[in-house]
């Protein structure tokens, strides 16, 4: 994972490269290969992809809500030209192109062709063909701001290691409400409201349950899981804007049930792992209104609650889906909105690692404005800081620490509990500490993958 500080960006940003693809890839539906055009086209690929891998050995573009990031930092989508290039790959099912050091001219080609095939090619899953096309240094996917459920191979579907027992027990009655949803059976009220108890009395109060939704997620989030940690970093904004508990209650039902029409979209979409076609997209979108119906169909939940499913893909402009005008999101819905995007880029997915929560900030940030609401971003990033609770983090010293206390007055130099070889984590150094020039004696350079075997609860339970 990288310091978004030392991120290479190439001076010419992502959507040339976007462009470049887009016009090759018509380029090559209409001219033999060896074409002088298409030479020429693929020449200006291979020149930007390579001037950026010079920086920096990947080179991730991902398309979030419409909007093009390269390695997490906003592109946007300015000119019409652009837009459209972006509504066009986002037609083909393709939010990100993720290109690693070491490709060759043959591979971009080779996805050039891919790309105008692709609308025909749904039967096997997309890494399978690029292998297939001796395409090994590009990957092609679907970033999670739609926070769809995605099969994995290389991680698992649900946090593993020691859980704090409110958090397991929280995500065992999220697990039982979204099964009896999926097998059409009304949500159980009690449970309902027992859960969003449990959240705002216990959860929240466990520093080791808070580290573990708040880092870094090693594994993919199974709906029920996703749901139970946005309700959690909603809450947390809720605190932050000083919500009473009725509010607050209302703000955690709401965010725990914001996904709940997943469980009426088919299983082999929600859990294919490669590119979705058109109507597979529309289906995923439709989470949304599927949501709002089963949830108004209960009588004695919030009326907030239904709404909420309804608007959390909605930006602050009026964009996003359901297409519903221009009307704003309300500002519960906003709130989740911002809980929903830091969750699903610091989860894992099946083609990338996790965002480091500093990027995942960042995104926010780049998102605040038009998609987002810029105070809850800000109140957000100010209540979870850049090294929240439970990261795991690599200092100017050399040393890796996992965050136990953050700051408020100083929200860049948390507590760290320093890690040796041993997971020992008896040392403890507060990195807002001075030396005799005044100066701070460490710095955080950046988030780090918790090393084997480290359980970071055990830190912060302690
Ligand atoms: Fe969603």
């Amino acid at each position: 994972m990288t310091n978004p500080a030392s991120t290479g960006t190439s001076a010419s940003g992502p959507l040339p490269i976007l462009k470049g693809f887009a016009s090759l890839r018509r380029l090559a539906g209409t001219y033999p290969p060896g074409h002088p055009m298409m030479t020429q086209k693929l020449k200006e690929i291979d020149d930007l992809v390579h001037q950026h891998l010079r920086i920096d050995p990947t080179l991730r573009i991902d398309i979030i809500r419409g909007d093009v990031f390269l390695d997490g930092v906003s592109f946007g989508r300015d000119d019409p030209a652009s837009a459209q290039v972006v509504r066009e790959l986002s037609d083909l099912g393709i939010d990100s192109i993720h290109i690693r050091e070491g490709v060759e001219r043959d591979e971009l080609l080779a996805m050039a062709e891919f790309l105008w095939q692709v609308r025909d090619a749904h039967t096997e899953p997309v890494e399978v063909q690029l292998a297939r096309r001796n395409i090994r240094h590009i990957s092609l996917g679907k970033i999670v701001a739609l926070d769809t459920r995605w099969s994995s191979r290389q991680w698992p579907d649900a946090p593993g290691g020691t859980l704090d027992p409110a958090y397991a027990e929280s995500l065992l009655l999220a697990q039982e409400t979204f099964e009896d949803a999926a097998a059409g059976k009304p949500l159980d009220l009690v449970t309902v409201r027992d859960l969003v108890q449990l959240l705002i009395h216990k959860v929240a109060r466990s520093s080791a349950a808070l580290g573990q939704i708040l880092a870094v997620k090693m594994y993919e989030n199974l709906t029920y899981c996703h749901s139970v940690n946005v309700a959690m970093l909603s809450l947390l904004l809720g605190r932050q804007l000083a919500f009473d508990d009725l509010t607050m209650a209302a703000l955690v039902e709401g965010a725990l049930l914001h996904d709940i029409g997943k469980t009426r979209i088919p299983l082999d979409i929600v859990k294919k792992p490669g590119a979705l076609d058109r109507r597979e997209r529309k289906l995923i979108e439709a989470h949304t209104t599927f949501g709002a119906e089963i949830l108004i169909q209960i009588d004695g939940l919030r009326p907030l609650t239904p709404i909420v499913a309804l608007e959390h893909h909605r930006g602050v402009a009026g964009t996003g889906y359901p297409d519903l005008g221009e009307s704003v999101p309300h500002l519960m819905s906003q709130i989740v909105s911002v809980a929903d995007i830091y969750e699903a880029l610091t989860g894992a997915r099946s083609y990338q690692e996790p965002t480091p929560p500093e990027h995942a900030c960042l995104v926010l940030a780049r998102l605040a404005g038009h998609k987002l609401n810029t105070h809850l971003v800000k109140a957000f990033v100010n209540a979870i800081t850049f090294f929240p609770l439970g990261c795991v983090v690599r200092t100017s010293r050399d040393e890796i620490g996992v965050v136990i206390r953050t700051n408020s007055a100083d929200p860049l130099h948390p507590v760290l509990a320093l890690v040796d070889g041993n997971h020992d984590a008896s040392h403890r150094v507060d990195t807002g500490a001075r030396d005799e020039s005044g100066g701070y004696e460490r710095h955080i350079l950046e988030t780090v993958r918790p090393p084997e075997g480290l359980d970071v609860s055990t830190f912060l339970a302690a």
